[in-house]
């Protein structure tokens, strides 16, 4: 196993019920790429859904089964990955739970989607306790699982910046050995004066005058020096920052290479338009919706001319239709050649075999919904050990393993 495998990562997704193609191609066509190439942890995040759907949870349970049921659909493996459902691994709401403690309220309220939801989603009553704290169940999410990558979208971006300032704070605030000075000295011995004097000498440097290169150097030093401890080297780099131990990892973004998908008007597709082509619609439903799919305004009759990057079905070719159709198709078009509806059939051709791939391995869980629980029973298991394996550290750095 190379140490690219050991990495972790982890991302969610909210139970919003059966996925759509914006969905897949987003986001879940990149995770079934990852979980062969990391340790991937991938779950129904119910308790964000329950944040701004509180007052209807009737449709939660299905909607959950739905998600899942997509992901195996698109390919997720459960011998490669961890699949699980937030609320049934608890150590998410535990670790909540601590970090509210040391979450300064005005970090939840600059994230940019709490002013932006709070005004989009004006017909419901978000100024709950429980959706302020959105983000930071986030960051709980993925500091539970040390997690260093989180492959999400732009829109998540600044949620995993906060994380990362939470790992930071809480790391400062308890990665503190009570006898760390000492024990910083003692590890300072083991160099020798002459090197313990250039540590010395460097950390002043980066820490009074914040030069960079000063830290850099001292991290070499301490890094590749084979006379200290693992836990000594530990100890003298976060010495030399400043900082605490890292008992919570800082993650990082993978962001998700998002080819544009056009819903069936030409707008973004999302749940929220009305304008989406579910992962498992039915074939003759796809056919009909991307017959009537509007096209390029110019094209009034057959025998206009029209322009391919103004028409959103192009959009659509440029991520199902190899380049040389498209080349034929780009010319049909803007010389009248051909119609819209001969231009649509090779694209209505590739989605339809596209989703009848989804249809045929799902079909596998539809007829035994016991393998789906199994499934999810596992990777729960799964989590919950890597969970309570973060949360014995952090426990006990907070000093509350009292037993
Ligand atoms: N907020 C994410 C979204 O709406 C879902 C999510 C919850 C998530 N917890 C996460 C994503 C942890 C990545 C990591 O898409
Ligand atoms: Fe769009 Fe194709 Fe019609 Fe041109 S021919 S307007 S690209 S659907």
């Amino acid at each position: 196993m190379n140490s690219i495998q050991n990495r972790r990562v982890l991302s969610g997704m909210r139970p919003t019920g059966a996925l759509h193609l914006g969905n897949y191609h987003g986001a879940l066509r990149n995770w079934v790429d990852l979980q062969y190439q990391y340790d991937c942890f991938f779950f129904v995040a119910d308790w964000h859904a329950l944040t701004t759907g509180y007052e209807d949870t009737g449709s939660l349970e299905s909607n959950v089964w739905e998600v899942v049921k997509d992901w195996l659909a698109a390919g997720l493996n459960p011998g490669a990955c961890s699949i699980f459902i937030q609320s049934h691994v608890p150590e998410h709401a535990e670790l909540h739970l601590l970090l509210s403690m040391i979450t300064p309220l005005g970090w939840l309220e600059r994230v940019p989607s709490y002013k932006d939801q709070i005004e989009q989603l004006s017909d419901k009553d978000l100024g709950t306790y429980g959706f302020l704290g959105y983000p930071l169940l986030q960051s709980a999410d993925i500091l539970l699982y040390r997690a260093q990558y989180v492959p999400v979208g732009e829109d998540q971006v600044a949620h995993v910046e906060m994380t990362r300032e939470i790992a930071r704070r809480f790391n400062h605030l308890f990665g503190r050995e009570s006898d760390l000075e000492q024990k910083v000295q003692r590890a300072l011995k083991q160099l020798g004066s002459r090197t313990a004097g250039q540590y010395e000498a460097l950390r002043k440097k980066y820490q009074e005058k914040g030069d960079a290169g000063s830290l850099d150097k001292a991290r070499l030093m301490v890094e590749g020096d084979a006379r200290l401890s693992l836990a000594d080297r530990e100890r003298l780099l976060s010495h030399l920052e400043g900082t605490g131990r890292t008992i919570l990892v800082e993650p990082q973004v993978l962001l998700t290479p998002t080819p544009k998908l056009p819903g069936l008007d030409g707008r973004k597709m999302s749940k929220s338009y009305g304008n989406t082509i579910a992962m498992r619609e039915e074939p003759d439903e796809v056919a009909r919706k991307l017959k009537a799919m509007p096209t390029d305004p110019a094209r009034v009759r057959r025998t206009d001319p029209g322009d391919p990057d103004k028409c959103p079905v192009f959009d659509l070719h440029r991520l199902y239709t190899p380049e040389d159709t498209r080349a034929r198709l780009t010319e049909g078009c803007k010389t009248a050649g051909i119609g819209c509806i001969e231009c649509k059939k090779p694209l209505i051709d590739a989605v339809v075999s596209e989703i009848t791939a989804f249809r045929d391995r799902a079909r596998e869980f539809e007829d035994s919904p016991d393998l789906i629980r199994n499934v999810v029973r596992e990777g729960c298991e799964k989590a919950r050990d890597a969970a309570r394996r973060t949360m014995a550290e952090v426990t006990e750095a907070v000093g509350m393993d009292y037993l």
